[in-house]
């Protein structure tokens, strides 16, 4: 246990024991930091710690306080604990009808977006971008036009590499292909690494969009057992790599869409080994990175790539500009092929946004907004964590991810996921029901929900009437 796991810990115990109770104040940290011989730093992460637990609350300029329900606060539902035990044998992959069923119904404002794939758009400094870009946009070199073509603008290519950079992985912005988003990124990826009828590894829930990039370029998925905490089973892994041949594995290793899984480090280092053994190339979806609850980034497979197989992809899209489309490709040593398919497919990336995030990157604050925007996040998965415990039957399992904003919520076997997002659906509730993440429709009593959007009445009321649908279902 880390330190501010211990010191956290320790006051979790005090509140269970009645010792602090609801409405009293928690010693200073400076106190605190005198008293148990630890630096301001590790109390302030304690309390952050319990805070995203919903134990204590912060209240401005005055510290942070035992939550009104913090004696209550331990009543949610268990983690998932097996991985999952998907069918074997190689499916061609036909998701998208059921995915654009469920998704074109969800993607309206009226509704309570418990099954968006996004956050809410109000946690990022989009005045600031704005700015950015009409000051971008009015002074515009002519020649940008020709000059930032793919693999896209120098000095977002540079302030994106120099990322890397700070989380240890030594690339510069010549590895570097600007793209339309992570998903673009993502595709073209996957298009320069396989043929149609080739076979693709995914985890076992996949990321429908994954499924879908498949889907389009005719190829068949194995799904891959994969663990609710920890991410792909690498014996599993191991096997299927024999039995089948693939030519790449598509994975994320850091707070796994839908699961919230993170792979501890290890695990990550021996699954690069694994691959670099058989060559085997692997895409790796980062898109949720920036957005850990811990004390630091966990690094990507990415950071244990010595020869270049680890085709790195993520954006902007999740972090800090939703809707402005830019992402990019860090693809090893299919950076060149990469560079060629995008410039045959979509040639270049809109020229004024690159230039507005390189100057925003440069300018800093964007480290700032993050902390704040994942504080935001562990603070709402809490509240969300504990109105499941509230609303939802025993036999109901939930995931607590380090971080993103998405739980994998395990439901009694009876419960049929797709007849329930209808049901919501009816409620104007969206949720994402597990067999759009499986190839093979497995995850029938499984769903994702997003805690990204700020917890109010309304959230708390979709999720009791979610609460009592499932109850019905029993
Ligand atoms: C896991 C994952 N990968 C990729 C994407 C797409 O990212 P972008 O919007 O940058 O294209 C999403 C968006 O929902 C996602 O959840």
């Amino acid at each position: 246990m880390k330190r501010y796991e211990a010191l956290a810990h320790d006051i979790a115990q005090s509140i269970r024991a009645g010792v602090l109770r609801p409405g009293d104040r928690l010693a200073s940290v400076r106190h605190t930091s005198a008293s148990r011989g630890v630096s301001p730093s590790t109390v302030f992460q304690a309390y952050y710690l319990l805070e995203a637990r919903g134990l204590v609350q912060a209240r401005e300029r005055s510290g942070y306080y035992v939550a009104p329900h913090a004696t209550h606060a331990q009543e949610v539902p268990p983690e998932p604990e097996a991985a999952s035990q998907p069918q074997e044998g190689s499916v061609p992959v036909d998701v998208s009808a059921l995915v654009f069923e469920i998704l074109d119904a969800s993607m309206t404002r009226e509704v309570v977006p418990f099954g968006s794939a996004f956050p809410s758009p109000l946690l990022f400094p989009l005045a600031r971008l704005g700015q950015l870009l009409a000051a971008s946009a009015q002074t515009l070199d002519p020649w940008s036009t020709v000059d930032d073509l793919t693999p896209g603008n120098a000095a977002l290519r540079r302030q994106i590499a120099l990322r890397y950079l700070a989380a240890g992985i030594p690339l510069s912005g010549d590895d570097i292909v600007v793209t339309n988003g992570a998903l673009e990124a993502l595709n073209l990826c996957l298009s320069v690494l396989t043929q149609p009828g080739d076979t693709v590894l995914v985890e076992a829930p996949a990321f429908y969009g994954a499924l879908q990039a498949l889907e389009r370029q005719g190829l068949s998925a194995v799904e891959v057992p994969t663990h609710p905490r920890e991410g792909m089973d690498l014996a599993a892994l191991e096997q299927a790599i024999a039995r089948h041949r693939p030519k790449a594995c598509w994975l994320m290793s850091n707070f796994q869409n839908p699961l919230g899984s993170l792979m501890p480090e290890p695990r990550k280092r021996a699954l690069v080994e694994l691959l670099a053994r058989h060559q085997l190339p692997l895409i790796e979806d980062d898109v949720y990175a920036e957005l850990y609850f811990g004390d630091k980034r966990p690094p990507p497979a990415k950071a244990f790539d010595d020869q270049g197989l680890v085709l790195h992809c993520s954006s902007f899209s999740k972090s800090l500009a939703p809707g402005w489309r830019i992402g990019w490709a860090a693809p090893g040593r299919y950076a060149r092929a990469v560079a060629r398919a995008k410039l045959m497919s979509t040639l270049a990336t809109a020229v004024p946004t690159q230039l507005a995030l390189a100057r925003y990157l440069e300018r800093g604050g964007f480290d700032k907004h993050l902390r704040k925007l994942r504080q935001t996040l562990a603070t709402q998965q809490a509240q969300f964590m504990q109105a499941l415990g509230r609303h939802f039957p025993p036999g109901t399992r939930a995931t607590r991810p380090a971080g993103g904003y998405f739980l994998w919520v395990e439901l009694p076997p009876q419960v049929d996921a797709l007849a329930l997002h209808r049901q919501a659906l009816a409620q104007g509730i969206s949720i994402a029901p597990g067999p759009i993440f499986s190839p093979s429709r497995a995850f029938a009593h499984c769903i994702r929900l997003n805690y990204g959007h700020a917890w109010n009445a309304r959230s708390e009321a979709a999720l009791a009437t979610l609460g009592r649908l499932v109850h019905a279902a029993l």
